[in-house]
């Protein structure tokens, strides 16, 4: 029987139905979730995937969708992925598709009780020369997350088996892989310590999931240049810490400064190193680059800055245009002075900046069509579409 098959049969943990978490609770506090009184707050209730109970995974076109108006909200779709092992196997063996719903996990599981847990970020594309879909670079996550399972004390997934679970996934899900040059669709691979754990451990159990969203821009300024704020105060990341692997932990720490920022109209925060306060690393959800002169910049990942792919693929793609990227260390001064500014990311794919409050001041960038972060959006979406030749080989085919 194929993935697919067996998804169809069951969901994940022999669930019957899509309750999971809210679904036990509720038969504890004995309501119905459905008329009587519940004492749960009701918007526990809305967070539930509405399950489709039609099998679309052969169909074409996800349902009502707004292609052109995709964010990066997040729309169910129909089949995630999921691949257990436990402590004593050491490794993962065999993954399988299961319709996308909520999932059970142990109140003192290892991910919510310590943070065991990783994620990784990256997108299909519906191919231009033909039929099937398009994927860059998922070994690259694939290394990355196993660069981080080793961080963060858990097993993880071969190359191998992360990139035929990305291609399951978006399999399962093609209906929902937006028309060309409308968006993409999100994979998002979690690795978590799902086995129970009260003292502080490895967990027993891991489990590695993947789940699928389509997505348009990732700021709500969509293609336009954002606004960036310094942030003196909170840290994204320090030497010895985590700030260099996807963990999870890495990011509801910056939400505080992220809502401060944006509720001042900003659309990310840049954050400084937690050492000397004057270099740059990060922003929440992107790398930084600089450009001046003929010379870009980007701050070196020496543990404390995420490596992004994107990043790795800009610092290239940059260096085969002529110019010289350095990796290095990137002062406030640095920044402020700079000609052109832009963020990298698999979310924000090639952001350029317009400007940066630093200190109660407002530096502006160049920004617009005769820029080289244009130039580098523009070479790299036309790889990752399928619309340049792609001489690196950085896109793997699903069909
Ligand atoms: C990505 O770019 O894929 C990320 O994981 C960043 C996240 C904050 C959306």
């Amino acid at each position: 029987m194929d993935v697919l098959s067996s998804a169809k049969r069951a969901l994940p943990w022999g669930r019957t139905s899509a309750g999971g978490v809210i679904g036990g609770l509720r038969a504890l506090l004995g309501t119905d979730g459905g008329g009587g009184r519940s004492l749960l707050p009701s918007r526990w209730k809305s967070s539930q995937p509405q399950l489709d109970p039609v099998d679309r995974s052969d169909e074409e076109g996800g349902g009502d969708i707004d292609w052109d108006n995709l964010g990066f909200g997040l729309t169910p779709t129909d089949y995630m992925y999921v691949m257990r092992c436990t402590q004593e196997e050491g490794g993962f063996s065999r993954g399988e598709l299961a319709r996308y719903g909520n999932i059970e996990l142990s109140p003192s599981s290892g991910v919510l009780n310590y943070g065991q847990g990783l994620f990784e970020g990256l997108k299909a594309y519906r191919r231009a020369d033909g039929p099937g879909y398009t994927l860059f670079r998922p070994e690259e996550n694939a290394r990355r997350m196993q660069h981080g399972a080793g961080r963060m004390c858990m097993p993880s997934p071969s190359v191998e088996q992360f990139v035929h679970a990305v291609k399951q996934t978006v399999l399962a899900n093609k209906r929902w892989v937006p028309p060309q040059g409308k968006g993409a669709l999100y994979l998002r691979p979690l690795l978590i310590g799902s086995g129970a754990i009260l003292g502080l451990a490895p967990a027993p159990e891991y489990t590695f999931m993947i789940y699928a969203a389509p997505v348009g821009t990732y700021f709500k300024e969509g293609m336009a240049a954002i606004n960036l704020l310094v942030e003196e105060e909170i840290h994204r990341a320090m030497p010895g810490g985590t700030g260099g692997v996807k963990t999870i932990s890495n990011y509801a720490p910056v939400l505080k400064a992220q809502m401060d920022a944006r509720s001042k109209g900003f659309a990310d925060v840049l954050y400084l190193d937690s050492v000397h306060k004057r270099y740059v690393e990060e922003a929440s959800s992107c790398n930084l680059f600089v450009v001046k002169g003929g010379a870009v910049a980007t701050p070196a990942t020496a543990g404390t800055i995420l490596p992004g792919v994107t990043r790795r693929s800009i610092i290239e793609l940059a260096r085969d245009s002529g110019y010289q990227v350095e990796e290095r260390l990137v002062s406030i001064d640095d920044l402020i002075s700079a000609d052109e500014v832009f963020c990298t990311g698999t979310a924000v794919g090639v952001t350029p900046v317009s400007t940066i409050t630093y200190q109660g001041t407002r530096y502006e960038f160049r920004t617009g069509e005769d820029t080289l972060s244009k130039k580098l959006y523009t070479t790299l979406t036309s790889i990752q579409m399928g619309l340049a030749e792609d001489k690196k080989g950085w896109t793997v085919a699903v069909d």
